[in-house]
C-alpha cells in the first residue's frame, strides 16, 4: 500500500513539474524579428577602459561575420559618425547557443578604450552593412567622484509584469541622470533556464540595456550560468559568474552565490592586493542579514559564514544584495557578525526619513534592496533585528531603486520608493552616509 502511494506521489510530482515546465516553455518561446537581438553592454575590467558586448542572431546568415563598431565622439556630438576613420571595429567570437540550436551568440570585449570618452556603438555585419540600432555609453573619467544605480530582482513572470518592470526601470534611470552605470544584484530573469524568457526580458527593455552599462550578478534564478554568459558576456577567469572592476576610486567585487564561494573569495584577495582603490563594494545576490524568508536557509547561512569575516577583515564598505525582496540596512558589522563601532554617528531627522552618517565605521554595512520589479515578500524572521538599523516592517509593495554617490572620502546612499500606484512620485525611503 505504502509503495503504491509513493509511486503515485512520484508520478504526480513528475506530471506537475512537467506541466509547469511545458507552460513556461510555451509562454516564453519566441521568434526573433530583429536581425541582431539581446544586445548587452557590461564591464570587462576597469570602467574607464573596458566594455564587453554580447548579442544574438537567428539562423546561419551571420555566422562568423559579426562585429561591434564603436565611434568615439566629442562631448557635443548628438549623432554617431559611423564609417569615419577613428571608428573601432571589434570582431566577435561566435558560438552556437547550447539551448536553441538556431541561435548564434556573438561576443567581444575591449580593454583599450579612452577614459572619460563618449562612445556611440552598434552591432552587426560589416560585410553586408546590416546593423542594430545604435547605443551610447561614456567611459569613467577616473576621478574620485561618480554615482551608480543599484537595483535588484527584476524577474518578471509574463507580459503584464514585464511591462511594469519596464516602466519602473525607466523611472529609476530618468530620476538618476547622474548615475554612470547600473548594478543589478541578481534574478534578472524569472525562468533563467529558458532562453525564451531572456528574449522577453530584452524585448521589453532592450533600449535601456543598449544605453546603460549593466554590471549584473548571478541570482538563484540564473543558476544556469551558461545562459547568463550567453546574454551578458564576460571574459570570466573563474568558471562562475564572478568578476571585479574598478570604477573611480572604488573596487567592485561581484560574487556568484551559486558557485564555490571559498574559491571566489580567494580570487578576490588577489584582486584586492593589486588594487589601490579607496572604496570596496561587494555585489552578490543573497542578503545574509535580511529579515526575509531566505536568511535562515542553509545557502544564505553559508554565504553569511564566509562573507562576514572576509568583508570585515578586508575593509569592505558596503555589501549590496537582493534575493529577499524586502528592504533592510544593517549597522556596520564586524568579523564575528556583531555590531561594529563607528568613530562617530550623526543622526538627523529629515522630512519623512532619518539621515544617518557613520564616520569611520568598523565594518561593512549590508543592504538588501527591495525589488525594482513586481515581486514583494513579507518580513518572515527576526533573526537579525538587533543588527538592522532600517528595515521594512512587513511586505511593502512599492518598488525601490537606490543611488550611491562616492566623492573622495564620502559615500552617500539614497533608497527611493517609486509610488507608481498612487502619486507616481519618488520619495526618499532611506538615506545614509559613510565618511572614511
Ligand atoms: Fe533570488
Amino acid at each position: 500500500m505504502k509503495k503504491k502511494i509513493c509511486v503515485l506521489l512520484i508520478i504526480f510530482a513528475f506530471v506537475t513539474v512537467g506541466a509547469f515546465l511545458l507552460s513556461a516553455c510555451n509562454n516564453y518561446s519566441y521568434e526573433p524579428v530583429e536581425d541582431f537581438f539581446n544586445i548587452s553592454l557590461t564591464f570587462a575590467g576597469s570602467g574607464s577602459t573596458s566594455r564587453a558586448f554580447s548579442f544574438m542572431t537567428n539562423g546561419t546568415d551571420y555566422e562568423n561575420k559579426c562585429a561591434v563598431q564603436l565611434d568615439p565622439a566629442g562631448e557635443k556630438d548628438a549623432e554617431p559618425k559611423f564609417g569615419s576613420k577613428d571608428n573601432i571595429l571589434l570582431e566577435t567570437a561566435t558560438r552556437q547557443h547550447t539551448h536553441i540550436k538556431t541561435y548564434y551568440v556573438h561576443s567581444a570585449y575591449t580593454t583599450e578604450l579612452t577614459p572619460g570618452t563618449k562612445y556611440f556603438y552598434r552591432v552587426g555585419c560589416p560585410e553586408e552593412d546590416k546593423w542594430s540600432p545604435w547605443g551610447v555609453f561614456t567611459t569613467d573619467d577616473g576621478d574620485d567622484s561618480f554615482s551608480f544605480l543599484f537595483v535588484t530582482d527584476m524577474q518578471s513572470d509574463g507580459d503584464k509584469y514585464y511591462q511594469i518592470l519596464s516602466e519602473n526601470i525607466r523611472k529609476a534611470i530618468s530620476e538618476s541622470p547622474q548615475a554612470e552605470f547600473v548594478l543589478s544584484t541578481g534574478d534578472q530573469i524569472e525562468y533563467g533556464f529558458l532562453q525564451g524568457d531572456w528574449d522577453k526580458f530584452f524585448r521589453y527593455i532592450q533600449d535601456v540595456i543598449l544605453n546603460n552599462t549593466f554590471a549584473v550578478v548571478n541570482g538563484n534564478h540564473e543558476i544556469s550560468t551558461y545562459l547568463m554568459e550567453a546574454n551578458f558576456y564576460l571574459p570570466l577567469e573563474l568558471e562562475r559568474y564572478c568578476y571585479a572592476f574598478e570604477y573611480g576610486n572604488c573596487l567592485f567585487m561581484v560574487l556568484d552565490n551559486n558557485g564555490d564561494m571559498p574559491e571566489q573569495l580567494e580570487w578576490m584577495e588577489g584582486v584586492m592586493a593589486a588594487s589601490s582603490a579607496k572604496w570596496r563594494i561587494i555585489g552578490m545576490h543573497m542578503s545574509p542579514y535580511s529579515p526575509g524568508n531566505h536568511a535562515d536557509q542553509l545557502a544564505s547561512l553559508e554565504v553569511k559564514r564566509l562573507v562576514t569575516p572576509f568583508a570585515a577583515r578586508h575593509s569592505v564598505d558596503l555589501v549590496l544584495s537582493g534575493h529577499d525582496h524586502i528592504y533592510s540596512r544593517t549597522c556596520p558589522i564586524d568579523e564575528n557578525g556583531t555590531r561594529a563601532q563607528s568613530e562617530d554617528i550623526v543622526i538627523t531627522e529629515m522630512d519623512g526619513y532619518t539621515a544617518t552618517t557613520h564616520v569611520k565605521p568598523g565594518g561593512p554595512i549590508y543592504i538588501s534592496n527591495r525589488t525594482i520589479g513586481t515581486k514583494f515578500y513579507n518580513k518572515s524572521n527576526s533573526l537579525y533585528d538587533h543588527l538592522i538599523d532600517k528595515g521594512d516592517p512587513g511586505k511593502i509593495q512599492i518598488p525601490i531603486f537606490s543611488v550611491i554617490n562616492i566623492e573622495g572620502n564620502k559615500l552617500t546612499f539614497t533608497a527611493y520608493e517609486y509610488h507608481r500606484d498612487t502619486t507616481k512620485d519618488i520619495k526618499i525611503y532611506d538615506y545614509f552616509e559613510i565618511i572614511k
